[in-house]
């Protein structure tokens, strides 16, 4: 698939799925996302208050909530309008002075003058990104001198072409089968929603990274990677909420705090 093709179905794909996702999100059963996504990755960022963060792929605006809610003043951009008329909306009924544009997060340095934002986040949505060079190059032209760059990823030990869980005769997982994990490149990823009555099945394009793809990309683009964290409950998450166990046993997401080389 060409870029503009890519863009498409990205933006289609996202664009078919925003109400439902909207939906989901709102009903909060995401327990990976609240136990560990959402907490995981601000706290990734650390202090933010009085800071102007660029939250990109930010979808119907969860995690620029997070941070707005933690002092900071954020844009948020996503390429699929049907996810940034969410994100909007629900902007104009709390406000929290959260700025939204339909935007390529490929393209950024495009919309703000450079040395603009003191931290630029991004919450699972790099994988869904066919050059992640491209935008940590526009990223890298928007961030002031020694600022940050926070992004939670899908981990690669998540998306490989084979993995099933092993499961006992009660459906409790026993062992995850894992392989093809140096295969990578462009996949379809599917998700089924559920929120309230409805449960509905989406596709969408994402892309398989190894840790060695994800390092060279923030490389070649001229960023360190300053901490790595493979985020994941704790043993009372676990026991309040049994079904993150999963999560406990095999690292499903993974943040790169990154810092422009030579900035230090
Ligand atoms: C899994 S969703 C995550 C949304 C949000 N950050 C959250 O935590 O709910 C991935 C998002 O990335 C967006 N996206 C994918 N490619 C993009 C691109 N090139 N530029 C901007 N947004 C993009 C999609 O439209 C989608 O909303």
């Amino acid at each position: 698939m060409g870029g503009d093709q890519w863009k498409k179905a990205v933006t289609d794909a996202w664009d078919e799925m925003a109400d439902t996702y909207d939906a989901y999100v709102g009903t909060q059963a995401d327990y990976y996302r609240t136990q560990v996504i959402g907490p995981g990755l601000l706290a990734a960022c650390g202090k933010v208050r009085g800071q102007r963060v660029l939250d990109l792929g930010c979808g119907q605006g969860y995690f620029a909530r997070l941070l707005a809610g933690a002092g900071a003043t954020v844009i948020g951009v996503d390429i699929s309008e049907r996810q940034i008329a969410h994100a909007r909306r629900r902007e104009a009924e709390h406000p929290l002075g959260i700025e939204y544009f339909a935007l390529d997060a490929a393209k950024i340095d495009q919309e703000w003058p450079p040395s603009t934002f003191d931290l630029i986040t991004s919450c699972i949505a790099f994988q869904d990104m066919p050059n992640p060079f491209r935008v940590m190059e526009s990223v890298k032209i928007l961030l002031k001198p020694r600022g940050r760059v926070v992004l939670l990823v899908e981990h690669q030990m998540n998306g490989t072409p084979l993995r099933e869980w092993e499961r006992d005769e009660s459906g409790r997982k026993i062992a995850l089968r894992v392989d093809r994990y140096f295969n990578t490149g462009p996949r379809e990823t599917t998700w089924t929603l559920n929120s309230g009555d409805t449960s509905r099945t989406f596709r969408f394009p994402s892309w398989n990274r190894t840790l060695e793809e994800w390092s060279t990309v923030f490389a070649q683009a001229g960023f360190l990677i300053a901490q790595l964290t493979e985020p994941r409950p704790t043993e009372k998450q676990v026991e309040q909420i049994p079904d993150l166990d999963d999560c406990s046993r095999i690292p499903y997401f993974l943040i790169f705090d990154l810092v422009p080389r030579g900035s230090g």
